[in-house]
Protein backbone atom coordinates (compact mmCIF):
# COMPACT_ATOMS: atom_id res chain seq x y z
CA UNK A 1 0.00 0.00 0.00
CA UNK A 2 1.33 3.74 -0.81
CA UNK A 3 2.02 4.92 2.39
CA UNK A 4 -0.83 7.30 4.06
CA UNK A 5 -2.38 8.24 0.94
CA UNK A 6 -5.49 7.59 3.41
CA UNK A 7 -7.87 9.79 4.80
CA UNK A 8 -10.94 8.95 6.90
CA UNK A 9 -13.22 11.33 4.77
CA UNK A 10 -11.74 9.56 1.75
CA UNK A 11 -13.00 6.41 3.54
CA UNK A 12 -16.11 7.24 4.75
CA UNK A 13 -17.16 8.93 1.58
CA UNK A 14 -16.04 5.66 -0.19
CA UNK A 15 -18.08 3.91 2.24
CA UNK A 16 -21.23 5.86 1.75
CA UNK A 17 -20.82 6.46 -2.22
CA UNK A 18 -20.06 2.52 -2.66
CA UNK A 19 -22.55 0.84 -0.45
CA UNK A 20 -20.19 0.13 2.53
CA UNK A 21 -21.12 1.99 5.15
CA UNK A 22 -24.35 4.31 5.58
CA UNK A 23 -25.08 6.83 8.48
CA UNK A 24 -27.92 5.05 11.14
CA UNK A 25 -30.97 5.85 10.30
CA UNK A 26 -30.16 8.47 7.71
CA UNK A 27 -33.13 9.11 6.41
CA UNK A 28 -33.95 11.26 9.78
CA UNK A 29 -30.58 13.16 9.92
CA UNK A 30 -28.67 10.65 11.60
CA UNK A 31 -28.11 8.96 14.79
CA UNK A 32 -24.88 9.99 16.83
CA UNK A 33 -22.16 7.36 16.33
CA UNK A 34 -24.66 4.85 15.12
CA UNK A 35 -23.55 3.15 10.94
CA UNK A 36 -25.33 0.35 9.23
CA UNK A 37 -23.29 -1.59 7.08
CA UNK A 38 -24.97 -1.72 3.51
CA UNK A 39 -24.60 -4.45 1.09
CA UNK A 40 -20.91 -4.49 0.15
CA UNK A 41 -20.23 -3.64 3.83
CA UNK A 42 -22.13 -6.48 5.08
CA UNK A 43 -20.61 -9.29 3.00
CA UNK A 44 -17.10 -7.76 4.17
CA UNK A 45 -17.71 -7.97 7.79
CA UNK A 46 -19.37 -11.33 7.88
CA UNK A 47 -15.66 -12.37 5.64
CA UNK A 48 -13.82 -10.61 8.05
CA UNK A 49 -15.55 -12.69 11.37
CA UNK A 50 -15.56 -15.68 9.01
CA UNK A 51 -11.95 -15.31 8.83
CA UNK A 52 -11.17 -14.76 12.34
CA UNK A 53 -13.40 -17.56 13.33
CA UNK A 54 -11.77 -20.01 11.03
CA UNK A 55 -8.41 -18.95 12.40
CA UNK A 56 -9.51 -19.12 16.15
CA UNK A 57 -12.26 -21.86 16.62
CA UNK A 58 -12.25 -24.06 13.32
CA UNK A 59 -8.34 -24.37 12.69
CA UNK A 60 -8.16 -24.73 16.62
CA UNK A 61 -8.50 -28.30 17.85
CA UNK A 62 -9.45 -26.76 21.58
CA UNK A 63 -11.43 -23.87 20.95
CA UNK A 64 -15.53 -23.72 20.78
CA UNK A 65 -17.85 -21.18 20.16
CA UNK A 66 -20.90 -20.31 21.65
CA UNK A 67 -23.57 -17.51 21.05
CA UNK A 68 -24.71 -16.11 24.45
CA UNK A 69 -27.38 -13.73 25.07
CA UNK A 70 -26.75 -10.42 25.02
CA UNK A 71 -29.05 -9.22 28.07
CA UNK A 72 -27.45 -11.00 30.98
CA UNK A 73 -28.41 -11.20 34.29
CA UNK A 74 -27.42 -8.28 36.75
CA UNK A 75 -25.73 -10.33 38.99
CA UNK A 76 -23.01 -11.05 36.22
CA UNK A 77 -21.99 -7.10 36.61
CA UNK A 78 -21.41 -7.19 39.71
CA UNK A 79 -19.66 -10.42 39.61
CA UNK A 80 -17.55 -9.21 36.71
CA UNK A 81 -16.92 -5.80 38.35
CA UNK A 82 -18.47 -3.62 35.83
CA UNK A 83 -21.38 -1.96 37.88
CA UNK A 84 -18.67 -0.55 39.90
CA UNK A 85 -15.41 0.09 37.59
CA UNK A 86 -16.16 -0.10 34.41
CA UNK A 87 -16.14 4.23 34.14
CA UNK A 88 -14.19 6.91 32.42
CA UNK A 89 -13.46 9.85 33.85
CA UNK A 90 -15.74 12.52 32.96
CA UNK A 91 -15.32 16.22 32.66
CA UNK A 92 -19.03 18.24 31.89
CA UNK A 93 -17.83 22.15 30.26
CA UNK A 94 -20.25 24.30 32.19
CA UNK A 95 -20.31 26.97 29.58
CA UNK A 96 -21.39 25.03 26.39
CA UNK A 97 -22.50 21.98 28.53
CA UNK A 98 -20.43 19.78 26.16
CA UNK A 99 -19.33 16.44 27.79
CA UNK A 100 -15.27 15.26 27.76
CA UNK A 101 -12.86 12.37 29.00
CA UNK A 102 -10.53 14.17 30.87
CA UNK A 103 -8.02 11.64 30.39
CA UNK A 104 -8.31 12.54 26.31
CA UNK A 105 -7.83 16.28 27.35
CA UNK A 106 -4.51 15.56 28.65
CA UNK A 107 -3.50 13.45 25.83
CA UNK A 108 -4.52 16.45 23.19
CA UNK A 109 -3.22 19.13 24.86
CA UNK A 110 0.45 17.61 25.48
CA UNK A 111 0.33 16.21 21.93
CA UNK A 112 0.60 12.46 23.84
CA UNK A 113 3.65 13.36 25.99
CA UNK A 114 1.99 13.22 28.93
CA UNK A 115 0.23 9.76 29.90
CA UNK A 116 -3.16 10.27 32.04
CA UNK A 117 -3.04 6.30 32.68
CA UNK A 118 -0.60 7.02 34.66
CA UNK A 119 -2.30 9.59 36.97
CA UNK A 120 -5.15 9.62 39.58
CA UNK A 121 -8.21 11.39 38.86
CA UNK A 122 -6.70 14.65 41.41
CA UNK A 123 -3.61 14.67 39.06
CA UNK A 124 -5.59 14.91 35.93
CA UNK A 125 -7.71 17.81 37.37
CA UNK A 126 -4.40 18.98 38.94
CA UNK A 127 -3.00 19.25 35.17
CA UNK A 128 -6.11 20.31 33.29
CA UNK A 129 -6.08 23.56 36.03
CA UNK A 130 -2.20 24.08 36.20
CA UNK A 131 -1.73 24.08 32.00
CA UNK A 132 -5.52 25.70 31.74
CA UNK A 133 -6.66 23.21 29.29
CA UNK A 134 -9.86 24.81 27.94
CA UNK A 135 -12.74 23.28 26.15
CA UNK A 136 -11.84 22.03 23.02
CA UNK A 137 -15.45 22.73 21.83
CA UNK A 138 -16.33 26.52 23.47
CA UNK A 139 -12.42 27.43 24.08
CA UNK A 140 -14.15 28.05 27.31
CA UNK A 141 -12.16 27.08 31.17
CA UNK A 142 -14.97 26.21 33.54
CA UNK A 143 -14.99 22.86 34.29
CA UNK A 144 -16.61 20.80 36.64
CA UNK A 145 -14.22 18.32 38.92
CA UNK A 146 -14.08 14.85 37.34
CA UNK A 147 -16.50 12.05 37.59
CA UNK A 148 -16.27 8.22 37.32
CA UNK A 149 -19.28 7.96 34.37
CA UNK A 150 -20.31 4.48 34.07
CA UNK A 151 -20.01 3.18 30.29
CA UNK A 152 -23.32 0.01 30.60
CA UNK A 153 -26.15 1.13 29.02
CA UNK A 154 -29.02 0.53 31.31
CA UNK A 155 -32.41 -0.36 30.45
CA UNK A 156 -35.62 -2.06 32.20
CA UNK A 157 -37.56 -5.27 32.16
CA UNK A 158 -40.61 -5.88 33.60
CA UNK A 159 -44.01 -5.40 32.33
CA UNK A 160 -45.24 -3.18 34.97
CA UNK A 161 -44.22 -0.18 36.48
CA UNK A 162 -43.55 -1.46 40.01
CA UNK A 163 -42.14 -4.41 38.54
CA UNK A 164 -39.42 -3.09 36.83
CA UNK A 165 -35.59 -4.42 37.25
CA UNK A 166 -32.69 -2.37 36.17
CA UNK A 167 -30.46 -4.71 33.31
CA UNK A 168 -27.93 -3.95 30.90
CA UNK A 169 -26.66 -4.11 27.44
CA UNK A 170 -23.46 -6.31 27.79
CA UNK A 171 -20.74 -3.68 27.61
CA UNK A 172 -18.46 -6.47 26.62
CA UNK A 173 -19.12 -10.36 25.30
CA UNK A 174 -16.44 -12.08 27.41
CA UNK A 175 -18.79 -12.50 30.17
CA UNK A 176 -21.27 -15.00 27.94
CA UNK A 177 -17.53 -16.89 27.48
CA UNK A 178 -17.24 -17.46 31.57
CA UNK A 179 -20.73 -17.90 32.69
CA UNK A 180 -20.65 -20.93 29.93
CA UNK A 181 -17.43 -21.86 31.14
CA UNK A 182 -18.35 -25.14 32.97
CA UNK A 183 -21.31 -25.77 30.40
CA UNK A 184 -19.06 -25.92 27.38
CA UNK A 185 -16.07 -27.83 29.53
CA UNK A 186 -18.38 -30.51 30.29
CA UNK A 187 -20.54 -30.91 27.10
CA UNK A 188 -17.37 -31.05 24.85
CA UNK A 189 -15.41 -32.93 27.27
CA UNK A 190 -12.51 -30.10 27.22
CA UNK A 191 -9.51 -30.93 29.09
CA UNK A 192 -7.28 -27.52 30.16
CA UNK A 193 -6.05 -25.53 28.31
CA UNK A 194 -9.10 -25.03 25.86
CA UNK A 195 -10.59 -21.65 24.13
CA UNK A 196 -14.39 -20.32 24.09
CA UNK A 197 -14.37 -18.10 20.97
CA UNK A 198 -17.50 -15.60 20.66
CA UNK A 199 -18.74 -12.71 17.84
CA UNK A 200 -21.47 -10.54 19.07
CA UNK A 201 -22.81 -7.07 19.93
CA UNK A 202 -21.34 -5.15 22.02
CA UNK A 203 -22.85 -1.60 23.71
CA UNK A 204 -20.87 1.22 25.63
CA UNK A 205 -22.44 4.70 26.06
CA UNK A 206 -18.77 6.17 25.30
CA UNK A 207 -18.08 9.69 26.33
CA UNK A 208 -16.22 10.62 23.49
CA UNK A 209 -17.19 8.11 20.33
CA UNK A 210 -16.24 9.09 16.66
CA UNK A 211 -14.02 8.74 14.18
CA UNK A 212 -16.29 7.02 12.35
CA UNK A 213 -16.50 3.13 12.88
CA UNK A 214 -13.22 3.41 14.77
CA UNK A 215 -15.47 4.20 18.61
CA UNK A 216 -19.09 3.70 18.68
CA UNK A 217 -21.91 3.16 21.27
CA UNK A 218 -23.15 -0.38 19.24
CA UNK A 219 -19.77 -2.39 17.88
CA UNK A 220 -19.33 -6.05 17.56
CA UNK A 221 -16.73 -8.03 19.08
CA UNK A 222 -14.91 -11.19 18.24
CA UNK A 223 -13.38 -12.20 21.81
CA UNK A 224 -11.58 -15.95 22.62
CA UNK A 225 -10.83 -16.50 26.64
CA UNK A 226 -8.09 -19.44 26.85
CA UNK A 227 -8.81 -21.17 29.82
CA UNK A 228 -5.68 -22.47 31.33
CA UNK A 229 -3.66 -23.55 34.37
CA UNK A 230 -1.64 -20.71 36.22
CA UNK A 231 1.78 -20.89 35.87
CA UNK A 232 1.34 -21.44 32.13
CA UNK A 233 -0.62 -18.29 31.29
CA UNK A 234 2.45 -16.10 31.00
CA UNK A 235 3.97 -18.58 28.07
CA UNK A 236 0.09 -18.14 26.64
CA UNK A 237 0.06 -14.39 26.53
CA UNK A 238 2.92 -14.48 24.52
CA UNK A 239 1.69 -17.23 22.14
CA UNK A 240 -2.03 -15.14 21.82
CA UNK A 241 -0.05 -11.75 21.04
CA UNK A 242 2.04 -13.96 18.00
CA UNK A 243 -1.42 -15.00 16.78
CA UNK A 244 -3.25 -11.96 16.82
CA UNK A 245 -0.09 -10.25 14.98
CA UNK A 246 -0.54 -13.08 12.67
CA UNK A 247 -3.59 -12.90 11.60
CA UNK A 248 -3.47 -9.51 10.84
CA UNK A 249 -0.24 -10.06 8.73
CA UNK A 250 -2.16 -12.79 6.86
CA UNK A 251 -4.90 -10.56 6.19
CA UNK A 252 -2.32 -8.23 4.42
CA UNK A 253 -1.38 -5.60 7.26
CA UNK A 254 1.79 -4.19 6.44
CA UNK A 255 4.03 -4.99 9.53
CA UNK A 256 5.40 -1.33 9.58
CA UNK A 257 1.82 -0.32 10.40
CA UNK A 258 1.51 -2.74 13.66
CA UNK A 259 3.05 -2.45 17.20
CA UNK A 260 2.66 -3.67 20.05
CA UNK A 261 1.59 -1.44 23.48
CA UNK A 262 1.53 -2.62 26.59
CA UNK A 263 -1.05 -0.72 28.92
CA UNK A 264 0.08 1.37 31.53
CA UNK A 265 -3.29 1.28 33.73
CA UNK A 266 -4.57 -1.86 33.92
CA UNK A 267 -8.67 -2.82 33.59
CA UNK A 268 -9.47 -4.44 36.86
CA UNK A 269 -9.79 -7.49 35.55
CA UNK A 270 -6.51 -7.88 34.23
CA UNK A 271 -2.73 -8.85 35.53
CA UNK A 272 -1.39 -7.78 32.29
CA UNK A 273 -2.27 -6.33 29.34
CA UNK A 274 -0.79 -5.20 25.54
CA UNK A 275 -2.65 -3.89 23.11
CA UNK A 276 -1.95 -4.14 18.92
CA UNK A 277 -2.17 -0.50 17.28
CA UNK A 278 -2.55 0.02 14.30
CA UNK A 279 -1.52 3.35 12.19
CA UNK A 280 -5.24 4.25 11.37
CA UNK A 281 -5.73 7.49 9.61
CA UNK A 282 -5.61 9.72 12.35
CA UNK A 283 -2.79 7.99 14.11
CA UNK A 284 -1.93 5.08 16.31
CA UNK A 285 -4.71 3.75 18.08
CA UNK A 286 -5.96 0.49 19.55
CA UNK A 287 -6.72 -2.48 17.04
CA UNK A 288 -6.72 -5.41 19.64
CA UNK A 289 -6.32 -6.32 23.19
CA UNK A 290 -4.73 -8.87 24.52
CA UNK A 291 -5.12 -9.36 28.24
CA UNK A 292 -4.01 -11.90 30.99
CA UNK A 293 -7.37 -11.86 33.19
CA UNK A 294 -5.75 -14.32 35.59
CA UNK A 295 -8.62 -16.74 37.76
CA UNK A 296 -10.23 -12.84 38.44
CA UNK A 297 -13.64 -13.39 36.35
CA UNK A 298 -14.28 -17.09 36.96
CA UNK A 299 -13.71 -16.92 41.08
CA UNK A 300 -15.89 -13.94 40.95
CA UNK A 301 -18.66 -15.83 38.97
CA UNK A 302 -17.85 -18.54 41.71
CA UNK A 303 -18.19 -15.93 44.49
CA UNK A 304 -21.40 -14.57 43.48
CA UNK A 305 -23.25 -17.03 41.86
CA UNK A 306 -22.19 -19.87 44.41
CA UNK A 307 -21.39 -22.56 41.74
CA UNK A 308 -17.69 -23.77 41.14
CA UNK A 309 -16.33 -22.67 38.70
CA UNK A 310 -13.68 -25.60 39.80
CA UNK A 311 -11.57 -27.67 37.12
CA UNK A 312 -11.08 -31.61 37.69
CA UNK A 313 -7.92 -32.22 36.15
CA UNK A 314 -8.89 -36.00 34.90
CA UNK A 315 -5.04 -37.15 34.36
CA UNK A 316 -3.37 -35.55 37.96
CA UNK A 317 -6.68 -35.17 39.74
CA UNK A 318 -5.65 -31.66 40.49
CA UNK A 319 -9.01 -29.28 41.79
CA UNK A 320 -7.74 -25.40 40.84
CA UNK A 321 -9.89 -21.92 38.94
CA UNK A 322 -8.58 -21.50 35.75
CA UNK A 323 -6.26 -18.74 34.92
CA UNK A 324 -7.65 -17.09 31.31
CA UNK A 325 -5.86 -15.44 28.61
CA UNK A 326 -8.67 -13.21 26.87
CA UNK A 327 -7.98 -12.15 22.89
CA UNK A 328 -10.51 -9.60 22.14
CA UNK A 329 -11.01 -7.31 18.61
CA UNK A 330 -13.40 -5.13 17.71
CA UNK A 331 -14.88 -6.43 14.03
CA UNK A 332 -16.35 -2.84 13.15
CA UNK A 333 -12.75 -1.66 14.36
CA UNK A 334 -10.99 -4.00 11.96
CA UNK A 335 -12.90 -3.58 8.94
CA UNK A 336 -11.86 0.16 9.22
CA UNK A 337 -8.44 -0.98 9.63
CA UNK A 338 -9.19 -2.91 6.67
CA UNK A 339 -10.25 -0.21 4.51
CA UNK A 340 -7.75 2.05 5.39
CA UNK A 341 -4.65 -0.44 4.60
CA UNK A 342 -6.29 -1.34 1.56
CA UNK A 343 -6.84 1.94 -0.24
CA UNK A 344 -4.75 3.39 -2.61
CA UNK A 345 -4.96 5.97 -5.64
CA UNK A 346 -3.09 4.96 -8.05
CA UNK A 347 -1.37 6.68 -10.94
CA UNK A 348 -2.44 4.90 -14.07
CA UNK A 349 -0.44 5.10 -17.72
CA UNK A 350 -1.79 8.58 -19.73
CA UNK A 351 -2.27 10.59 -16.40
CA UNK A 352 -5.33 8.43 -14.80
CA UNK A 353 -5.71 7.43 -11.36
CA UNK A 354 -7.69 4.91 -9.84
CA UNK A 355 -9.07 4.55 -6.53
CA UNK A 356 -7.98 0.74 -5.56
CA UNK A 357 -9.37 -1.47 -1.97
CA UNK A 358 -6.33 -3.71 -1.93
CA UNK A 359 -8.32 -6.48 0.22
CA UNK A 360 -7.18 -9.73 0.91
CA UNK A 361 -9.91 -11.41 -1.62
CA UNK A 362 -11.22 -13.38 1.37
CA UNK A 363 -12.38 -10.13 2.79
CA UNK A 364 -13.83 -8.90 -0.26
CA UNK A 365 -17.35 -8.19 -0.93
CA UNK A 366 -17.98 -9.95 -3.92
CA UNK A 367 -15.01 -12.60 -5.36
CA UNK A 368 -16.04 -11.77 -8.92
CA UNK A 369 -17.67 -9.57 -11.34
CA UNK A 370 -19.32 -10.79 -14.31
CA UNK A 371 -19.45 -8.01 -16.88
CA UNK A 372 -20.81 -8.56 -20.54
CA UNK A 373 -19.62 -6.53 -22.86
CA UNK A 374 -22.66 -5.64 -24.36
CA UNK A 375 -26.04 -5.68 -22.95
CA UNK A 376 -26.85 -8.68 -25.76
CA UNK A 377 -24.39 -11.23 -24.16
CA UNK A 378 -26.83 -10.80 -20.87
CA UNK A 379 -27.93 -14.54 -21.75
CA UNK A 380 -24.75 -16.34 -21.77
CA UNK A 381 -23.41 -13.94 -18.80
CA UNK A 382 -26.36 -14.80 -16.64
CA UNK A 383 -25.67 -18.22 -17.18
CA UNK A 384 -22.06 -17.84 -15.69
CA UNK A 385 -23.22 -15.75 -12.77
CA UNK A 386 -26.08 -18.58 -11.83
CA UNK A 387 -23.06 -20.82 -12.07
CA UNK A 388 -20.97 -19.00 -9.99
CA UNK A 389 -23.21 -17.70 -7.34
CA UNK A 390 -23.66 -21.44 -6.44
CA UNK A 391 -20.17 -21.08 -5.07
CA UNK A 392 -19.49 -17.40 -4.28
CA UNK A 393 -20.74 -14.04 -3.82
CA UNK A 394 -20.95 -12.87 -7.64
CA UNK A 395 -21.83 -9.23 -8.63
CA UNK A 396 -23.12 -8.30 -11.98
CA UNK A 397 -22.41 -5.19 -13.89
CA UNK A 398 -23.65 -4.47 -17.51
CA UNK A 399 -24.02 -0.28 -16.96
CA UNK A 400 -21.41 2.19 -18.36
CA UNK A 401 -18.17 1.47 -20.83
CA UNK A 402 -16.13 -1.58 -19.18
CA UNK A 403 -13.43 0.86 -18.14
CA UNK A 404 -15.98 2.49 -15.30
CA UNK A 405 -17.10 -1.15 -14.80
CA UNK A 406 -13.51 -1.85 -13.59
CA UNK A 407 -13.36 1.17 -11.81
CA UNK A 408 -16.58 0.54 -9.74
CA UNK A 409 -15.31 -3.13 -8.73
CA UNK A 410 -11.58 -1.77 -7.64
CA UNK A 411 -13.28 0.24 -5.09
CA UNK A 412 -15.31 -2.03 -3.72
CA UNK A 413 -11.85 -4.51 -3.91
CA UNK A 414 -13.84 -7.11 -6.22
CA UNK A 415 -10.59 -9.41 -7.24
CA UNK A 416 -11.56 -10.50 -10.02
CA UNK A 417 -13.58 -9.28 -13.64
CA UNK A 418 -14.89 -11.57 -15.56
CA UNK A 419 -15.45 -9.90 -19.02
CA UNK A 420 -18.04 -12.02 -21.41
CA UNK A 421 -17.69 -11.12 -25.09
CA UNK A 422 -18.47 -12.38 -28.59
CA UNK A 423 -15.87 -15.26 -28.62
CA UNK A 424 -17.06 -16.42 -25.38
CA UNK A 425 -20.20 -17.85 -27.48
CA UNK A 426 -17.84 -19.44 -29.93
CA UNK A 427 -15.22 -20.95 -27.52
CA UNK A 428 -17.00 -20.89 -24.15
CA UNK A 429 -13.87 -18.90 -22.47
CA UNK A 430 -13.83 -15.07 -20.88
CA UNK A 431 -10.94 -12.73 -19.79
CA UNK A 432 -10.12 -12.64 -16.03
CA UNK A 433 -9.22 -8.82 -15.24
CA UNK A 434 -6.86 -9.13 -11.98
CA UNK A 435 -7.75 -6.04 -9.89
CA UNK A 436 -4.27 -5.60 -8.39
CA UNK A 437 -2.08 -5.93 -11.44
CA UNK A 438 -5.37 -4.85 -13.76
CA UNK A 439 -3.30 -7.94 -15.87
CA UNK A 440 -5.94 -10.18 -18.13
CA UNK A 441 -6.19 -13.87 -19.04
CA UNK A 442 -8.23 -15.66 -21.31
CA UNK A 443 -9.69 -18.90 -19.39
CA UNK A 444 -12.50 -21.72 -20.27
CA UNK A 445 -15.29 -20.99 -18.33
CA UNK A 446 -15.31 -24.83 -17.16
CA UNK A 447 -12.11 -23.91 -15.76
CA UNK A 448 -12.89 -20.46 -13.72
CA UNK A 449 -15.10 -21.72 -10.64
CA UNK A 450 -12.17 -23.45 -9.46
CA UNK A 451 -9.50 -19.94 -10.69
CA UNK A 452 -11.02 -18.34 -8.24
CA UNK A 453 -11.65 -20.43 -5.58
CA UNK A 454 -7.67 -21.23 -5.73
CA UNK A 455 -7.18 -17.38 -5.14
CA UNK A 456 -9.38 -16.50 -2.55
CA UNK A 457 -8.46 -18.72 0.38
CA UNK A 458 -7.65 -17.35 3.82
CA UNK A 459 -4.90 -19.68 5.31
N1 LIG B 1 -13.30 -8.14 26.93
C1 LIG B 1 -12.24 -7.21 26.93
C2 LIG B 1 -12.58 -5.95 26.30
O1 LIG B 1 -13.73 -5.69 26.00
P1 LIG B 1 -11.56 -3.74 25.39
O2 LIG B 1 -10.12 -3.35 25.18
O3 LIG B 1 -12.43 -2.81 26.14
O4 LIG B 1 -11.50 -5.15 26.07
C3 LIG B 1 -11.69 -4.97 23.11
O5 LIG B 1 -12.22 -4.00 23.98
C4 LIG B 1 -11.75 -4.49 21.67
O6 LIG B 1 -13.08 -4.12 21.32
C5 LIG B 1 -10.92 -3.23 21.39
O7 LIG B 1 -9.57 -3.55 21.15
C6 LIG B 1 -11.60 -2.69 20.15
O8 LIG B 1 -11.16 -3.38 18.99
C7 LIG B 1 -13.06 -3.05 20.40
N2 LIG B 1 -13.80 -1.91 20.99
C8 LIG B 1 -13.84 -1.53 22.28
N3 LIG B 1 -14.64 -0.46 22.46
C9 LIG B 1 -15.12 -0.15 21.23
C10 LIG B 1 -16.01 0.87 20.73
N4 LIG B 1 -16.58 1.76 21.55
N5 LIG B 1 -16.27 0.90 19.41
C11 LIG B 1 -15.72 -0.01 18.57
N6 LIG B 1 -14.89 -1.00 18.98
C12 LIG B 1 -14.59 -1.07 20.28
Amino acid sequence: MADRQVSMDKIVNLCKARGIIFPGSDIYGGMGNTWDYGPVGVEMKNNIKRAWWKRFVQESTNSFGVDAAILMNPKVWEASGHTTSFADPQMDCKECKSRHRADNLIEAHSKGTVNPDLMTNEQMEAYIAEHHVCCPRCGNFNWTPIRQFNLMFSTSRGVTEDNRNVIYLRPETAQGEFVNFQNVQRTMRAKIPFGIAQIGKAFRNEITPGNFIFRTIEFEQMEHQWFCKEGTDVEYYEEFKKKAWKFLTDLGFDESHLRFKDHDKLAHYAKCACDIQYLFPMGWSELNGIHNRTDYDLSRHQEYSGKTMIYNDPITNEKYIPYVVEYSIGADRLMLAVLSEAYEEEELEGGDTRVVMHFHPAVAAYKAAVLPLQKNLADKAKEIYAELSKRFMITYDDAGSIGKRYRRQDEIGTPFSVTIDFDTLEDNTVTVRDRDTMAQIRISVDKLADYINERIAFN
